[in-house]
């Protein structure tokens, strides 16, 4: 399936620029991936919420509510703490995917706290979280270790959702790239071509996660488009057209639809806005101009 980009409409974001992180993006014409039709994914990451089996119920219904025959034809997962994996898949009723927030990359043993792949894959979990930037950074996941879930996760036989994103010091030396491709190179060492439809990147500069600040459509573009070419040169042009990157950090109603206009975001990975119901509602339900032209 191929897609083409069929017209386009002006729309507002408020967007936030750091200091100097202007200075390397521009607007790119829109590149040749967008004739490849990926589906859209919207997915939300619950993180440590919310606190009481009966809220995760609820919200996980209020969510699954929000898709109808209207709905654009897109993907939808929300990744959920483990203990309310079962309470939001029977809540969800088959309508969006209930994912892990991570797995330990061990089958078994003497990993007090861990969970595995098996666990989860044995209550209906097929994808799974790895790399975010709080793991990396509050409990100390490095790349070696992101790699081996990833591994883990692939081998099992389920799907990845590899999360990568610069700091805002990295972002201003211009080094989102270069941190990028880093953490595609180890995170996905391993994985060959062929295991790439189970693997979907989420690109989450660390500098927009929970702070309100949104990368401009054109920055958040700028950087899907160099991780592709990443991919590309990891594998070859065809696989890096099929993978879906994702955009992810304070995505909201009011800047999904930009975000979603460009030509190689192919979703968005959500927190803050995912624990509500209205709000998530509206991201699933973006309103996007490419408009998909079979050929
Ligand atoms: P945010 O979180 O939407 O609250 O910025 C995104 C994420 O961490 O995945």
């Amino acid at each position: 399936m191929k897609l083409a980009i069929a017209s386009f409409v002006v729309c507002s974001a408020a967007a936030f620029v750091p200091t100097g992180g202007d200075r390397q993006f521009s607007t790119t014409n829109p590149s040749t991936t967008e004739l490849y039709g990926r589906k859209p994914f919207i997915s939300g990451n619950w993180k440590l919420n919310p606190q009481t089996k009966e809220e995760a119920l609820t919200l996980a219904s209020g969510i699954a509510s929000s898709i109808n025959e209207n709905s654009p034809d897109v993907d939808v997962a929300l990744f959920v703490p483990y203990v309310f994996i079962e309470t939001a898949i029977s809540a969800v009723g088959g309508k969006l995917a209930v994912g892990a927030e991570g797995v330990c990359p061990h089958n078994s043993g003497a990993f007090t706290g861990g969970i595995s792949t098996s666990m989860v894959k044995s209550i209906g979990v097929n994808w799974v979280l790895a790399g975010h930037s709080e793991r990396r950074e509050i409990f100390g996941e490095t790349n070696d270790y992101i790699n081996a879930q990833c591994l883990k996760i692939i081998d099992d036989g389920m799907s990845v959702m590899l999360c990568i994103g610069e700091s805002l010091d990295e972002f201003e030396l211009d080094l989102a790239g270069s941190v990028c491709e880093v953490q595609l190179k180890k995170g996905l060492m391993g994985i060959r071509k062929e295991e790439l439809d189970r693997v979907a990147i989420a690109y989450e500069p660390i500098w927009a996660i929970g702070t309100g600040k949104v990368a401009t459509p054109e920055i958040a573009q700028s950087v899907h488009a160099k991780c592709r070419a990443i991919l590309a040169d990891m594998y070859d042009q065809e696989a890096a057209d099929e993978v879906r990157i994702l955009y992810g950090g304070s995505v909201t109603p009011e800047s999904v639809d930009d975000l979603m206009n460009q030509p190689d975001i192919d979703g968005a990975l959500v927190g803050g806005a995912s624990l509500d119901k209205d709000k998530f509602g509206r991201i699933i339900n973006f309103k996007t101009v490419k408009t998909a032209v079979h050929v």
